[in-house]
């Protein structure tokens, strides 16, 4: 899948923007502040209706402006589709080939995209409900059952937890409170079993491209799930998880909460079984992350039939001459891919050759010319 054309309308600081991209590899170049992440932010609003960064959707509508048009053509094998997403201070909306789709769900189909921003580092340094919730956007992208199953299980917990509370100081009703934990229990083990699938799928891939980039080995992600598990099958998960809670009742009680499930959750990247989280180097870090993502190109390929488009949003600094190459030469295997860097120093002229350039100065992106075309 590409995305062959891009225009926006009154988005942030672009008036007005017509862009051509490559299928191959587009590079953004520019000093801070001219608009780089705005470009890639509209691409990622395009595919799923929401920016990836904080802040009300207000300040996506260029300043005293009334109404932010995003479009572009994707091309899917043979056929090509026009999307539309307009958003004014009152409300969104979303078009197919100029027509209104009211469902959310049957539009974010359309166009697929992997997106690496400088925040997804938090992914190794940040807290475990960083990483949490990097189960549940990237997990959900594919599943809805995941979406479904797992706000059925924080409603549950919700409800569970406000209960544990109220016996602090009221007599136990044994029937609702089983109900209320075997139904949580029930969904924990979906939601487990779907993140150790989606860790594991990502262990297939993520050693290789990490070496292919950096000559190092060993690069995992490790589910810590916080139950000691021997599998992730389902008895297993059942029985330990209901012997845990039993066992902490008290405990629940007392604190108000309940202190096991995947609400608990946790995963750590190790290189050479060493825990990035406290070894590794920004450079190590933001590479252990970048190819996370590339590694899920592979699962959506499978889930969706379809090859996404990565979005890297200054994915250079910290990062060496060769390895940058090294990385650039890897996603140009038929990955569209849009690059925001602040310069090309180091870039191989080769690949620079084989790329679109853009360079964006205060909301205005023009093309390079090629001396040699
Ligand atoms: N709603 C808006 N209207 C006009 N300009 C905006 C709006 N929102 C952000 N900007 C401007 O966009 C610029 C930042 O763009 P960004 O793409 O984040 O820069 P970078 O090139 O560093 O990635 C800033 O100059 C900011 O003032
Ligand atoms: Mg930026």
């Amino acid at each position: 899948m590409f995305l062959t054309k891009l225009n926006l309308i009154h988005f942030r600081n672009y008036k007005k923007l017509d862009i051509k991209l490559s299928p191959n590899i587009n590079i953004f170049v520019g000093d801070n502040a001219q608009g780089k992440t705005n470009i890639l932010e509209s691409i990622y609003i395009l595919a799923v209706t929401k920016s990836h960064r904080l802040g009300s959707e207000e300040h996506l509508i260029q300043f005293k402006e009334e109404l932010a048009k995003i479009k572009g053509t994707v091309k899917k094998d043979v056929i090509s589709h026009n999307l539309e997403v307009d958003i004014s201070a009152l409300n969104k909306k979303v078009f197919l080939n100029q027509t209104e789709i009211r469902k959310i769900s049957d539009y974010i189909t359309n166009l697929n995209v992997i997106l690496f921003c400088p925040d997804d580092l938090e992914m190794i340094k940040g807290s475990p409900a960083n990483r949490r919730n990097v189960f549940n956007v990237e997990i959900s992208q594919f599943s809805k059952e995941y979406i479904q199953c797992y706000n059925e299980y924080n409603k549950l917990l919700k409800t569970r937890n406000e209960y544990l509370k109220q016996l602090q100081s009221i007599s136990k009703d044994d029937m609702y409170f089983e109900i209320l934990t075997s139904s949580l229990v029930d969904r924990a083990v979906f939601i487990y079993q779907a993140r150790n699938d989606f860790l594991n799928y990502i262990n297939q891939n993520i050693g290789d491209i990490f070496y292919h980039i950096t000559m190092k080995k060993g690069l995992r992600v490790e589910y810590q799930p916080n139950i000691p598990l021997n599998s992730f099958d389902a008895q297993e998960i059942k029985k330990v998880l209901t012997k845990k809670l039993q066992d902490n009742y008290q405990r629940e009680v007392l604190q108000g909460t309940t202190l096991y499930g995947p609400h608990r959750d946790d995963f750590a990247f190790f290189l050479d079984n060493n825990d990035l989280k406290i070894f590794g180097s920004q450079g190590q870090s933001r590479l252990a992350v970048i190819t996370f993502k590339l590694s899920e190109i592979a699962l959506f390929q499978e889930k969706t039939k379809t090859t996404p488009i990565l979005l890297l949003d200054d994915i250079f600094s910290e990062i060496d001459r060769k390895k940058k190459n090294r990385l650039l030469r890897y996603i140009q295997n038929g990955i569209q891919t849009i690059i925001t860097t602040t310069d090309l120093k180091d870039i191989n002229a080769r690949i620079i050759k084989d790329a679109k350039i853009f360079d964006v100065a205060g909301g205005i992106v023009t093309e390079r010319v090629k001396s040699d075309e």
